[in-house]
């Protein structure tokens, strides 16, 4: 089989006209929606990603606000500053872009930040209200991988899925909402036993462990959609994901690529977060 190429790119592109209407509805009723990315330490992906969303808003006409802080700084400050734009009026949402600096709770951070303006769905409020099913915010990156799917009509109800990965802001949040969407869902991790047995039993398979060229093509059923969320910086400087594409698009059904896949559909996502937020800060006024 020869997979599909699932085009992030191109997914990014219309969602992305999509927010630009609404802001710029929203900006003529005198509300344009407006962003604060806070970012501490001096991790230099960060600060790429940071730049990016900055840049996806004016692209978009979001107003948006970069909040830097050194490696030193305390996370007093920083809870501090998030406080002060929880009650900034220009600001519909907040984004504290991790990892945070080691020697700082991130917990303690993300729950400082006002619920409905936490566009990421980080904050364990809004964590509770993805595992209830009902969620406020849904976390950028899986929700973004909904998108994909169900812009190639691959079906979910019913569907087996595994997700490789358990972290917070990928592997736990996706697993809940391909479950919510009646998928069987397996949580496999790096460290799973006999890997390759369970995510060869996938019809769907999400891969965010981080490891690259993890998955092959021996591990993946024929047919399979694979979403690929890993973006590794290779030593000859190219980016790779977590999964060996050009073997694995030889089975596959369907198949994301890395780079233009996954990453730009997040970035679509925190756009709609963010201006889901601004129109419910419409409602509210
Ligand atoms: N670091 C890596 N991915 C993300 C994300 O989606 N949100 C935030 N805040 N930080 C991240």
């Amino acid at each position: 089989m020869n997979a599909k190429i699932m085009d992030g790119s191109a997914l990014a592109r219309e969602l992305r006209a999509d927010c630009k209407i609404r802001a710029a509805g929203l900006t003529e009723k005198g509300m344009q929606p407006g962003l604060a990315v806070v970012i501490a330490g001096d991790n230099p992906a960060s600060r790429i990603y940071v730049r990016n969303k900055a840049k996806a808003c004016s692209d978009t006409g979001i107003y948006s606000e970069i909040h830097e802080f050194s490696e030193n700084a305390s996370q007093d400050e920083v809870i501090e500053r998030i406080q002060e734009l929880n009650r900034n009026s220009r600001i519909h949402g907040i984004l504290v872009q991790l990892p945070l600096p080691r020697r700082f709770e991130s917990d303690k951070v993300i729950a400082s930040v006002a619920v409905e303006k936490d566009v990421d769905g980080f904050h364990l409020y809004n964590v509770g209200s993805l595992v209830t099913g009902n969620a406020i915010f849904p976390p950028c990156t899986p929700h973004g991988v909904i998108k994909i799917l169900e812009k190639y009509s691959v079906p979910i109800e019913g569907q087996h899925a595994v997700v490789v990965g358990r972290s917070n802001i990928v592997g736990k949040p996706m697993a809940l909402m391909l479950l919510q969407r009646g998928a069987t869902v397996t949580i496999c991790t790096s460290k799973t036993r006999d890997l390759a047995e369970h995510t060869h039993r996938a019809d769907i398979l999400v891969v965010a462990t981080g490891k690259p060229h993890m998955i092959t093509a021996s591990m993946v059923k024929d047919g399979a959609a694979v979403i690929d969320v890993g973006i590794n910086r290779m030593p000859d400087g190219k980016l790779a994901g977590d999964v060996e594409f050009e073997s694995v698009k030889e089975k596959a059904g369907y198949i994301t690529p890395v780079p233009g896949g996954v990453g730009p559909v997040t970035i679509a996502m925190l756009l709609y977060n963010t201006i889901e937020a601004a129109e419910r800060a419409y409602a509210r006024a």
